[in-house]
């Protein structure tokens, strides 16, 4: 279950430019499951109508503070019923009324009478996101405690581009997850390494697999979500989980570098990636000709990381393996698991409808030494990271205190 389920949240929209992408926003924390609460201010209706954000949120846009027909006593009704508020996206002049607690509209009241996580989201052009008011603004909004996605550079209103456009509805909505889900990974140094490794065959051609990578993100997207410092070892490009540290490689040798490199200092290391078994054993400079006939390619083993990793690991650090099987998934995986000297192994039947490579499900058994097997059924590669990662929790309490 997302840290968002059940959660109620209030999402203040101002008027900005970017007050289109509220609705996306609040899209993505209803399907997390949250009950989302809109208010716009008046300034926001200039940009975007109220009917789109009612019919996407939970329930109607609240937008007065004296007529409002759902409660006698709007100006702390929202704020003391939320466990957060989100502002997406936070205007200059919001920033500074909510700095000096002027509480004028709906919103600014809502922002004062809660004890409830407030996350600000600012937008604007880049000259007033740069303006000492607004850099004061923010830095005293921090002090008191007040979460801050900062806006990313990009094309703003106008024509401009700059720093000031809104942070992508993916990054507001993480930044939720971290501050409502639990925390209990907070400086847990975590690897992950995602994707499929290339192995050249010559400057065009590579033994590849199908590895989307979205496995491996999930897992370092949830990671990050539970306060943990996640390095990302990945062989794809997809958008990176904000926060994260992202190691691009290509080679289960360029892969194997990155991660011995960082093995030492880490706690958790994941191996979600499918590392290719054989590589060419010389890759040849150009591009072999058609014309020339079929090449013999000769192969060779490639490292295998996780095996290496497993022989040296620190009495402290979980190491986990992922195994990708399509036949005897549980007799496999245990062999894995013992062989490669792993703390847990998170096995799936590639093989399956809707499970493993490239699917945005998965359903995975997952395998500790001297535990039970524990299933889980087809889900979403988030839900599926999400118990990975409570088994990793459970585990590092386990070797705290001695016990399982
Ligand atoms: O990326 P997606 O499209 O989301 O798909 C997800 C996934 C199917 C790739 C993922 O769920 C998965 O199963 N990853 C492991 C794939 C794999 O290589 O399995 P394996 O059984 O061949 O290897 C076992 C473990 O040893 C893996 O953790 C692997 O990373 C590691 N290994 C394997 C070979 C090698 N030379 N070095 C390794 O470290």
């Amino acid at each position: 279950m997302s840290a968002l389920a059940g959660k109620r949240i209030v999402l203040g929209v101002t008027g900005g430019i970017a007050a289109y992408k509220a609705i996306e926003v609040s899209r993505r924390l209803v399907d997390a499951g949250a009950h989302v609460v809109p208010i716009m201010t008046e300034s926001a209706q200039h940009f975007i109508g109220t009917t789109t954000l009612s019919a996407l949120a939970s329930e109607p846009v609240q937008t007065d503070l004296w007529h409002n027909p759902s409660t006698p006593i709007p100006h702390t009704k929202f704020g003391q019923g939320a466990d957060l508020i989100l502002v997406a996206p936070a205007t200059a002049k919001l920033l500074a009324a909510y700095r000096m607690g002027y509480s004028h509209d709906l919103l600014t009241n809502t922002l004062i009478a809660t004890r409830a996580p407030v996350i600000v989201c600012p937008a604007m052009h880049t000259e007033m996101w740069e303006h000492p008011s607004v850099i004061d603004n923010i830095d005293t909004l921090r002090q008191r405690g007040v979460h801050v996605v900062e806006p990313e550079s990009g094309r703003l209103a106008g024509g401009d581009v700059g720093a000031g456009r809104l942070a992508s509805p993916e990054a507001i909505v993480a930044a939720a997850e971290r501050v409502l889900g639990p925390r209990d990974l907070t400086g847990v140094q975590v690897i992950v390494s995602a994707g499929g490794t290339r192995e050249p065959i010559d400057a065009v051609r590579v033994v590849a697999n199908r590895s989307s990578g979205k496995q491996g993100y999930a897992v370092a997207a949830e990671a990050l979500a539970r306060g943990a410092d996640v390095t990302l070892v990945s062989t794809v490009s997809l958008p990176a989980p904000v926060g994260a540290i992202v190691v691009p490689v290509e080679t289960a040798a360029e892969m194997q570098a990155a991660i011995e490199q960082r093995a030492p200092s880490a706690d958790v290391i994941v191996m979600a990636a499918a590392v290719a078994d054989f590589r060419p054993v010389a890759a040849a400079s150009g591009k072999i000709k058609k014309q020339d006939g079929v090449p013999e390619v000769l192969l060779e083993p490639t490292p295998d990381i996780l095996a290496g990793l497993g022989a040296t690991k620190p009495a402290r650090q979980v190491l986990v393996g992922f195994a990708a099987e399509t036949d005897d998934l549980v007799a496999n995986a245990q062999i894995k698991l013992t062989k490669k000297n792993l703390d847990l192994i998170v096995a799936n039947d590639v093989g399956a409808s809707q499970v493993g490579f490239a699917h945005d499900t998965n359903a995975v058994t997952l395998l500790r030494p001297d535990a039970e097997p524990v299933e889980i059924d087809l889900a979403a590669k988030r839900d599926v990271a999400r118990a990975v990662i409570n088994t990793i929790v459970e585990i590092r309490a386990s070797t705290q205190t001695g016990k399982d």
